[in-house]
């Protein structure tokens, strides 16, 4: 990642490196529907405000004369090595954003050898998706259906394209009360957005009376009333493992009793998240959560998180309190509001080298050795 040393000169028209930079050109390009879709939060946006906060209370405390020459930032997850401890976050309906919505974030991704993980909820189909990625490293974000045929179709669909671990969102079996898309009455346009996976699904289109090709609107509507499940308990969990061989995580996880009960359950990871303070307003941060997790799990399964990573010192933060890898949204969403695909490269690639040269300067040579001991709380 030697992005700094290799950096050209100065170029007024070059891409922005400052996250607020690319969230205030992101604001220039959107309309106020899609803007506030990707960059608001549930409710007063407490927890999402939160979620940036709680990074700032812990400080890295640099060591000198470790040689820092070489660093290692690959991680290994599930039998994979990855190049480094960084995720892009499944984000639905990416079209509302840029027209080539998914197919330019996972080909980015899938040039930097970051994993992308494909939201269900996304305008194309997780098929179209990983073609554009060839052997690039992916995973599958599931929206459990209520329809349990459409749910296992999904699983089924993933593994046959290359998919290799699934991540379960369990914080959304409907939305939130996100005051900004009420106001600019975004749900309705939302909704007929985020069906790539389904129009295109066997099971799905078999309950259909006739095809969507004849009736859009009425594939929706079943589509909007089949895409929650709030009536799941934790003993469904063995539907997924009867329908996939895949590494099962549960993405949503902020109490640690809820982390007991994954592992009791025999899920194989878990991500630690609030959604970006998309969901439950007044949530604890996902930081704040993530030891008192990591301290319940004791390393038995990988423990990774999202929701306000920005910068490279938050992914050494996160590492450092015993994630093994971090999921980054909304910077990736800008980018690609910015610049389509080079807009989500771009977003990456300094995310990548910012992280590596933090991790330099504070005297830590591999993500391994990242504890607790280099971080100190400030209250
Ligand atoms: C999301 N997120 C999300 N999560 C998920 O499991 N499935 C999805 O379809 C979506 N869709 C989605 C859309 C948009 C516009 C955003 C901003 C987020 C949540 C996402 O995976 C992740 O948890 C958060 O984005 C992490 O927080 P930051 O990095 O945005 O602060």
């Amino acid at each position: 990642f030697k992005v700094y040393q290799t950096m050209p000169n100065p170029d007024p028209d070059r891409l922005p490196v400052k996250y607020e930079e690319w969230e205030a050109l992101a604001r220039e390009k959107l309309e106020d529907g899609p803007f506030y879709y990707v960059a608001g939060g549930a409710g007063g946006e407490e927890t999402m405000d939160a979620n940036l906060r709680t990074f700032n209370e812990w400080k890295i405390v640099p060591r000198m004369l470790r040689d820092v020459e070489n660093r290692d930032l690959s991680v290994e997850l599930f039998g994979q090595t990855y190049v480094a401890p960084l995720m892009h976050a499944p984000i639905g309906v990416q079209s509302i954003i840029h027209p080539d919505g998914e197919l330019a974030s996972a080909k980015a991704s899938a040039d930097m050898g970051v994993p992308y993980i494909t939201s269900s909820a996304s305008t194309k189909s997780m098929e179209e998706i990983a073609d554009v990625m060839g052997g690039a490293p992916r995973w599958f974000q599931l929206y459990w259906n209520k329809d349990p045929e459409v749910t296992a179709s999904f699983l089924k669909r993933a593994e046959a394209s290359g998919y290799s671990a699934i991540v379960v969102t369990l914080d959304t079996p409907m939305m939130a009360w996100r005051e900004y898309d009420l106001k600019n009455v975004y749900l309705p346009f939302l909704i007929g957005e985020g069906v790539g996976n389904y129009l295109t699904d066997p099971a799905f289109r078999s309950q259909l009376p006739v095809s969507p090709e004849e009736d859009p609107t009425a594939a929706i509507m079943h589509w909007t009333h089949t895409f929650g499940n709030p009536g799941l308990t934790w003993s469904d969990l063995s539907f997924l493992r009867k329908h996939t061989s895949l590494p099962i995580l549960l993405k949503g996880i902020l109490h640690p009793e809820d982390a007991q009960l994954a592992m009791e359950h025999g899920v194989d990871g878990i991500v630690v998240s609030n959604h970006g303070g998309r969901q439950v307003d007044g949530a604890i941060s996902a930081l704040d959560a993530l030891p008192l997790i990591c301290d319940v799990v004791q390393d038995e399964i990988p423990v990774l998180m999202d929701s306000g990573i920005r910068r490279g010192s938050d992914v050494v933060k996160a590492l450092a309190l015993g994630a093994r890898a971090v999921l980054v949204g909304r910077p990736c969403m800008y980018g690609l509001a910015v610049a389509g695909e080079q807009g989500v490269h771009e977003v990456l690639r300094n995310l990548l080298a910012d992280a590596d040269l933090t991790m330099a300067l504070a005297g830590q040579k591999s993500i391994a050795d990242l504890n607790r001991s280099v971080l100190m709380k400030i209250d």
